[in-house]
């Protein structure tokens, strides 16, 4: 049996994937990604792929940026590891934080937490927003509200604020006190077309709900800049406003989990930014680092380091962080990543190069009747697949066209991503137009092969 056979096999009776069913992966034969190249990767079968999702939303800066990999083999051999456990810490963890902070001090962040990744990271801003709450002797301020579509990870706390009841059922019951709102889309809401007219609905649902619940019970309100997984949902521009006057008015926390919107991806180097306000906790993750090692961060704005800053009860002590914190080799990956990112002005190339990718994709609508919506922002989009496209009746759970499509994609040189019924597209933020052309090429060239074999 030859080597890649081997590893096929190991791969289908050894390794339980995340989001799989362990006898899905016995029966099918998995993509084993063997090599990465710029924004190209290689199968194990030596198939050349066009990396449509960046890893997973991480690979910002394709799979050989050399400045990445550079400091990542010097850090390993001046420190691999050492943790940032109570008086102890390391220069690269300093240096971080620092540069961190002053990227996002015209947000308002003051400090930063490390972690491993956005699960963490979400993990680690519901606990400090309740921490907050105590600190300022609002102990009763436990409860969280979350967009319905949402993802925010799989931890309890995430996996409770999460909107989308898939990836709780198998682990419920969930952390109590968690309640979810209406998402503010616009292709499938119960309210209206108008995109203004949806913002200021679902912002008023989110008064309804703290004052429906009790203003002093509640702690946070989380949501994505833009819901990635749940399938590349823009909100309309006054939605975030209106959340920011409603969280303001009523004591109430903003948390916005950045793990996909954070640094470039939407077009701007934050996903508040491009809605025009400030959080109070920001959850960041994958191109942090650029996928190139797992880090995890939770920035942490003026008003709540205030409050921490002037504890004299000692209630503020953090009693939450992970072994590798701020892990040096993650650390330094996440410095040359911010160089590059800041120097290069990533997120304006990403505005730029965006515009036209999601104009171009949004003709797919005219071209495939089951095609029912693409939409997206910068270098993220979605291409939600319907049954009817007049009356955007859902394709039922079963369809196997998403799939079919994603298979095409691949047979032809593109790696993309199926999330129920949306293909979900995210590639390298340094994807050249020419690598963006490319895609669309193949894309379509699968759609059209998936139409004419329907
Ligand atoms: C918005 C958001 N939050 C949190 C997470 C969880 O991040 P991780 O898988 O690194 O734990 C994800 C992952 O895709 C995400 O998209």
């Amino acid at each position: 049996m030859s080597e890649i056979e081997d590893l096929k096999r190991d791969n289908a009776q050894y390794l339980w994937h995340p989001m799989a069913h362990p006898q899905a992966m016995k029966k099918t034969r998995p993509d084993i990604i063997a090599r990465g190249e710029g924004c190209w990767v290689w199968d194990v079968d030596g198939h050349k792929m066009l990396d449509g999702v960046a890893g997973l939303w991480s690979s910002n800066l394709g799979h050989s940026c050399k400045p990445v990999r550079d400091a990542i083999v010097a850090q390993l051999d001046e420190l691999p590891f050492f943790n940032t456990f109570r008086g102890t810490t390391h220069p690269r963890a300093i240096e971080l934080s620092t540069q961190l902070v002053e990227l996002m001090r015209p947000d308002g962040v003051a400090a930063v937490m490390f972690s491993n990744g956005g699960s963490d990271a979400v993990e680690s801003a519901l606990k400090l927003a309740r921490q907050y709450h105590k600190l300022r002797g609002d102990k009763d301020r436990s409860k969280f509200i979350a967009l319905r579509q949402g993802y925010h990870g799989v931890h309890f706390g995430g996996m409770s604020v999460n909107g989308n009841t898939n990836f709780r059922r198998a682990y419920e019951p969930l952390l109590p006190g968690c309640f979810h709102i209406d998402s503010p889309w616009l292709y499938r809401n119960a309210y209206t077309q108008d995109e203004a007219e949806l913002g200021q609905i679902v912002a008023a649902q989110l008064e309804r709900e703290i004052v429906f619940q009790g203003p002093d019970t509640v702690a946070a309100f989380i949501a994505e800049p833009i819901q990635g997984a749940g399938g590349v949902i823009v909100p309309p521009a006054n939605f975030w406003p209106l959340v920011r006057a409603v969280c303001d008015k009523h004591g109430v926390l903003l948390i916005a989990d950045e793990v996909v919107t954070g640094f470039g991806r939407g077009g701007a180097m934050f996903g508040t930014r491009l809605w025009g306000v400030n959080a109070d906790l920001w959850c960041l993750a994958k191109g942090i680092s650029s996928g190139y090692v797992p880090l995890g961060a939770t920035a942490i704005g003026q008003k709540v380091v205030d409050v921490f800053d002037h504890d004299s009860s000692g209630a503020g002590q953090i009693a939450h962080g992970y072994t590798y914190s701020a892990h040096p080799v993650a650390a330094t990956a996440a410095i040359a990543t911010l160089k590059i990112l800041v120097e290069q002005d990533i997120p304006a190339q990403v505005a730029r190069v965006g515009a036209p990718f999601q104009r171009r994709l949004r003709g797919l609508v005219q071209r495939h009747a089951f095609v029912g919506d693409v939409r997206g922002l910068g270098l993220m989009l979605g291409i939600e697949m319907v049954a009817d496209q007049t009356t955007r009746a859902p394709l039922p759970r079963t369809s196997e066209i998403p799939a079919l499509v994603a298979r095409a994609a691949y047979r032809r040189g593109l790696m993309v991503r199926v999330s129920g019924p949306n293909l979900i597209l995210s590639p390298p933020l340094v994807i050249t137009p020419a690598e963006l052309e490319y895609l669309c090429d193949t894309l379509e060239a699968a759609f059209d092969e998936v139409a004419g074999t329907r």
